[in-house]
């Protein structure tokens, strides 16, 4: 067996621009883990979906609960299709299938793959990208193998979660991982085009999508922020004791405007809190005053932050 070459620095004969990578930078192609390095950890989590998960308990614009029970019903014949004909005996990757769950933070797109997941009677398989990208050369097209073997063997859907900070286009050609990068991007597109069961990734920011990725997707779901009657219902949804609640839910339901469902989770969640300082649980109430104090709280953070990002950033968006 030829040994194998450990690179720990460069040969003094090669001469190298002031710029470039050292022999223990990651960007060094050619550097791999000696044997004293941690052999890499688990690529993803494997997620069980609950009842509590389900797609019906989501509030959502009926255009979009449409599309994802369509989505759903295309899977589900799908399995029916494979378990009554093998379909796979006779074309493989009849069963694969890439949905797309797009729009803005908060409005449900982890808990529909959830909900998804759960109609389908599988667990989740929650890719986990810190995990799966390494500075060494080579791991990280073994991680992507890996993610995508632990699927298959767990029989899960395979989870992108905010994908585009792994399927992104913008590789910065002429930097000296762009090739790696490029080679692990192929890598990805193999598996995907190898692998039989279903794939769900989830964006915020779905322009950034490598057109390689767009090309394989075969539903797009936009997942779209609430209006005032879905605020309403995710304020009642959200504080699940009425008994301890004194609100107005028109009135809530219209100071949220622009707030999505995970921003009025929170909301709910912070009154929670505040209102129960007292030593005597019996007095933990939840006032309209508390939540219109956290509601203002969200927007003021979501417009300083609209601010620090610019203009030209909120002309992309997504038309909601
Ligand atoms: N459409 C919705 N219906 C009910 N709850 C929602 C909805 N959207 C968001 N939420 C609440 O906000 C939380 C976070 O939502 P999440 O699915 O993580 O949003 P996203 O993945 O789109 O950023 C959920 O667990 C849920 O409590
Ligand atoms: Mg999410």
């Amino acid at each position: 067996m030829p040994a194998q070459t450990t690179l720990t620095q460069h040969s003094p004969e090669i001469e190298l621009p002031p710029d470039a990578a050292t022999a223990d930078d990651h960007r060094n192609p050619r550097r791999r883990r000696t044997a004293a390095e941690p052999e890499p950890q688990p690529v993803g989590d494997l997620v069980h979906p609950e009842p509590r998960h389900d797609i019906d308990k989501l509030i959502l614009h009926p255009q979009v609960k449409t599309d994802i029970l369509a989505g759903l019903r295309a899977l589900e014949m799908r399995e029916h299709l494979e378990a009554v004909w093998n379909l796979s005996a006779i074309q493989p990757q009849q069963g694969r299938c890439i949905l797309n769950f797009y729009g803005p933070p908060g409005t449900g797109k982890t808990r529909a793959a959830l909900g998804i997941a759960l109609r389908l009677g599988k667990p989740l398989y929650q890719v986990d990208y810190s995990a799966v990208i390494s500075k060494y050369l080579g791991d990280t097209a073994k991680h992507i193998k890996a993610v995508f073997l632990a699927a298959q063997e767990q029989d899960a859907v395979l989870f992108f979660d905010e994908a585009d900070s792994l399927l992104s286009k913008r590789v910065a050609t002429g930097e000296s991982c762009s090739t790696s990068i490029n080679q692990n991007r192929n890598t990805l597109m193999q598996e995907l085009d190898r692998f039989d069961g279903v794939v769900i990734v989830t964006t915020n920011l779905f322009e950034n999508y490598d057109p390689a990725l767009l090309r394989r997707i075969q539903r797009h779901i936009h997942f779209r922020l609430p209006n005032a009657s879905m605020r309403r219902e995710l304020f009642a949804h959200h504080l699940p004791n009425p008994d301890r609640v004194t609100a107005d839910y028109a009135v809530l339901a219209e100071l949220s405007k622009g707030l999505s469902g995970g921003d009025i989770l929170n909301v709910c969640v912070n009154a929670i809190h505040a209102g129960s300082a007292d030593t005597d649980p019996a007095k933990w109430q939840v006032t309209q005053e508390m939540l219109e104090r956290e509601i203002a709280k969200v927007k003021k953070a979501k417009a300083e932050h609209a601010g620090e990002k610019g203009k030209s950033r909120r002309k992309i968006g997504f038309g909601y």
